[in-house]
Parts: C-alpha cells; sequence; structure tokens
C-alpha cells in the first residue's frame, strides 16, 4: 500500500482535520448548549468531556488511521475481522449527513446573496417557511423548490470536484484555502457583533454561571454530545484523514492542535452570537433571555429566522455583515461536507478496488440525489427527524460501539498506545485507556438510555 495518497503537509493535514471538525456545529449548535446547560458553568463540564472523551477518542482514530493506512472499515477489519461492519455503520452514518448537510449549505449560498438585498422582507420567518421553503403544507412531501436547486447543484459540484482531484490536490487545497478564509470572515463578524449596542447584555448572559446546573446529569450528557459531533468523531472521518498521514507524524498532538482549535472557534462563535442576540434584544427593549427564550438561539431556526431579523437592523454597509455571516456558514460546512463525503468515496473504493473518480460519481451522485428529498415541500420535516434520529441514536450508539469494541473486544488499546508513543513527545499513559475503555462507554451508555427514556417515556 505504499502508493496510498498522503498529505503533503502536516499544516494541510491539522488544516483539514479542524476543517471536518469546525462546522455548523459550532456555529449554531454550541452557543445555544452552553446557553441552556449552565452558561460560564457549563465550560466545567465541557472542559471534561473535552479532556477524557474528546481528545482521547481523536488519538485513539488517529492512531488507527495512521496504523493501519485504511479508510474506517478497513482500518477496523485489521484491528480485528469481526469488526469492519462497525466501519461500515459510521460511513452509512456519515452518508445520511452528508444528504441534508449538502441541503442547509445550499440554503446558506442563497442567503448571502439575499442579505444584500435583504431579500427575506421584513418577516424572515415567514420568507423562509413560506416563500424560501414553499412549506405550504407542512408534513406532506411535495413539488421540488427551485429556489433551492441551483446552489444545492453547485454545492455538489464543489465537495465532488474537490474530492476528484485526490487528498492533496483536491482535499488539502481546499482547506488551506476555506479555513484561514473563514477564520478572516469570522473575526470580522465578531468584532463587529461585540462593537454593537446591547452586545454587553447578551455576553453578559451568556457567560453567566448557573452553577447549580452542573449537578444536573443531563448537563453532562449534552457536553459529551457536543464534544462527540463536533470533534466529528465515532464518524469514521478521522480514522479516514489519519489514513493519509505520512509514517513521520506526531499523532497525539495532532490531537491536541485540533481538539483545541475546534473548542477556540466554538467560544469565538458563542461569543459572536450572543452579542448579536445582546443588540437585538437591545434594539426591541427587552432582555436576552427572553428574547432568547421566544425565538431560541440555536439550529436552522437561529441562522435562518432570527439572524436576517438581526442583520437588517445592523447600522453599516447594508448587507455586509449578513454577507460575511452566511458566507461563513458556508466555508464552514464545504470543509465538514467534504470531509463526511470522503469516508464513503474513500472506503467504497477501497472495497470494490473502483478509481476514486468512480466512487465520487458513483457515492457522491447517490448523496446528490437523496439530498433532493430535503428540497421538496416538506423536506424540512423530513430534515429535522433524520436530524434527530442519527444524532440521538446514529452517533452515540456508534461511539459507544466503537470504544468498546476497540477497549473490551479486541483488547488494542495497550497497542494503539504503544503506536502513538512512538511518535510523539506527549505520552499517553493509563490515563488514556482509562478514559476510553471506562470513562467514555459509561457516559455514552448512560445517553443512549437517556434518549431512550424521553423518546418513548
Ligand atoms: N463537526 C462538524 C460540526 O461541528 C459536524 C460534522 C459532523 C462534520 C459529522 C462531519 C461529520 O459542525
Ligand atoms: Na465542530
Amino acid at each position: 500500500m505504499e502508493n496510498r495518497s498522503q498529505w503533503g503537509t502536516r499544516v494541510g493535514f491539522l488544516l483539514a482535520a479542524m476543517g471536518s471538525a469546525i462546522g455548523l456545529g459550532n456555529i449554531w449548535r454550541f452557543p445555544a448548549t452552553a446557553y441552556e446547560s449552565g452558561g460560564g458553568a457549563f465550560i466545567i463540564p465541557y472542559l471534561f468531556a473535552l479532556l477524557t472523551a474528546g481528545i482521547p477518542l481523536l488519538i485513539m482514530e488517529y492512531t488507527i488511521g495512521h496504523r493501519y493506512r485504511g479508510s474506517a472499515p478497513k482500518s477496523y477489519a485489521t484491528v480485528n475481522k469481526k469488526m469492519e461492519w462497525i466501519g461500515w455503520w459510521q460511513v452509512l452514518v456519515a452518508f445520511v449527513i452528508s444528504t441534508y448537510y449538502a441541503v442547509i449549505i445550499a440554503w446558506a449560498l442563497m442567503y448571502a446573496f439575499y442579505s444584500f438585498g435583504q431579500s427575506w422582507g421584513s418577516d424572515p420567518t415567514a420568507f423562509f417557511v413560506g416563500d424560501f421553503l414553499n412549506l405550504a403544507d407542512p408534513g406532506t412531501i411535495g413539488g421540488l423548490v427551485p429556489k433551492v436547486l441551483i446552489p444545492l447543484l453547485i454545492v455538489w459540484l464543489v465537495v465532488l470536484g474537490t474530492l476528484s482531484r485526490g487528498v492533496k490536490k483536491g482535499i488539502e487545497v481546499a482547506n488551506k484555502i476555506f479555513i484561514p478564509a473563514l477564520v478572516v470572515l469570522f473575526l470580522i463578524i465578531v468584532i463587529r457583533a461585540v462593537t454593537l449596542p446591547g452586545a454587553m447584555n447578551g455576553l453578559n448572559s451568556f457567560f453567566e454561571p448557573n452553577w447549580s446546573r452542573i449537578m444536573d446529569p443531563t448537563v453532562w450528557v449534552a457536553a459529551y454530545g457536543q464534544i462527540f459531533f463536533s470533534l466529528s468523531i465515532a464518524f469514521a472521518i478521522m480514522v479516514t484523514y489519519a489514513s493519509y498521514l505520512p509514517r513521520k507524524s506526531d499523532i497525539t498532538n495532532n490531537a491536541f492542535i485540533t481538539g483545541f482549535a475546534n473548542s477556540s472557534f466554538e467560544i469565538l462563535a458563542g461569543i459572536g452570537v450572543f452579542s448579536a442576540v445582546g443588540f437585538m434584544a437591545f434594539q426591541y427593549d427587552t432582555t436576552v433571555s427572553g428574547l432568547a427564550a421566544e425565538k431560541g438561539v440555536g439550529g436552522i431556526g437561529l441562522a435562518f429566522m432570527v439572524f436576517p431579523e438581526i442583520i437588517s437592523q445592523i447600522p453599516g454597509i447594508p448587507g455586509l455583515f449578513g454577507f460575511l455571516f452566511f458566507a461563513s456558514l458556508v466555508l464552514a460546512g464545504f470543509s465538514s461536507l467534504i470531509s463526511i463525503s470522503e469516508t464513503y468515496v474513500a472506503a467504497v473504493s477501497e472495497k470494490f478496488n473502483m478509481s476514486r473518480q468512480r466512487a465520487v460519481i458513483f457515492g457522491g451522485g447517490i448523496a446528490a440525489l437523496i439530498s433532493l428529498l430535503y428540497a421538496t415541500r416538506g423536506g424540512l420535516n423530513i430534515l429535522d427527524s433524520v436530524d434527530h434520529f442519527i444524532n440521538s441514536y446514529g452517533v452515540a450508539l456508534a461511539g459507544l460501539v466503537e470504544v468498546v469494541a476497540i477497549a473490551w473486544f479486541a483488547r488494542a488499546l495497550k497497542d494503539l498506545q504503544n503506536h502513538a508513543n512512538a511518535t510523539s513527545d506527549v505520552r499517553l499513559g493509563s490515563w488514556w485507556r482509562f478514559c476510553l475503555g471506562v470513562i467514555t462507554p459509561i457516559v455514552l451508555g448512560f445517553q443512549m438510555v437517556q434518549n431512550l427514556i424521553t423518546e418513548f417515556a
């Protein structure tokens, strides 16, 4: 396998891994989760989750990819023949996510251009569900929504075009452009947001610690859930990306850098989002908590209903702030979608001995066709249910099965630890095996049970 594709540079790999990690989850998931889970006090469960599960698992996935040099199914199969299906399951979850992630990026692309003319008018919520998505009759699958089709086509062309150019010329080059650009745009947005009137009130509500919340187990589960989703772990992605690392690579350090970069971006996004929400509260002469309760501060609603309202009221060059915001969503989304799609392209081409180009056309083509499902009337409802199902069961369960299989079934941790230690001067010790073999399975198991209870009880 010595002709396996490789990253050109260490920075190239790091930017690609950060590109995967930094996504919509940082911008619209983290701020809302932190706010609802204790504000400033959330930092304790959050850091705990990052250090006991996020980074240890990232190290494990990097080590598996680096050591066995295969896409997820093949790498897991090399650890133990009976584990190939775990890789395929993760690939399948990634595939499903890619089908709706693409649609959200397509919306953001349209909204970046809508920003200039503030095309959403005076009622952005009505515009989004009515004019834009045509959800005239929610719950039914109607015809295709024409407004979304062209941006969706562009999204897939960019992503699949990138993947077909390969690891170094495609994925690495794209991330070397997208990620620095994203950081610059986002810094401009945050600086603008914190200097708006009312921003300080927003930040106070965001950072104000509610210590009593950290006694609540659901807050801890939320912290672990955020870290897993946000670091793109248990999605087959990081194994695949690490399989393109040159032999001489510092695995452990790379994992720490990826983990801290992702969290820094998350906190930055929290500052930006809550400054903007504080500004909106100031405009409406209401409180931040009242506004947050009424409008919601996360997810699709935040990006496509609340933000347009804020954007329309921001003084200065009309549309510029909005354009930058939606352009950031697009850049963050693209680099994540590239990574999700690479997992199935790599797995399929390896398994069926197909060229990368064929796997891109075959895998990406099917994903693109399925994504049309969400571009129909009622598509938003389908998207919501699929997303809920994937996040509640797909990810947590895949993560649980992965750590239990590696730690207890294949008993491979010690071996992986030695492999990682040979690459780095950051030493992994028994603490690392304890995090993966004991802490992570307990938390994920608890999370599964809790999800099932809230669903069915
Ligand atoms: N980590 C990305 C984010 O925070 C989301 C993602 C999930 C990307 C799964 C790839 C795979 O938005
Ligand atoms: Na993230």
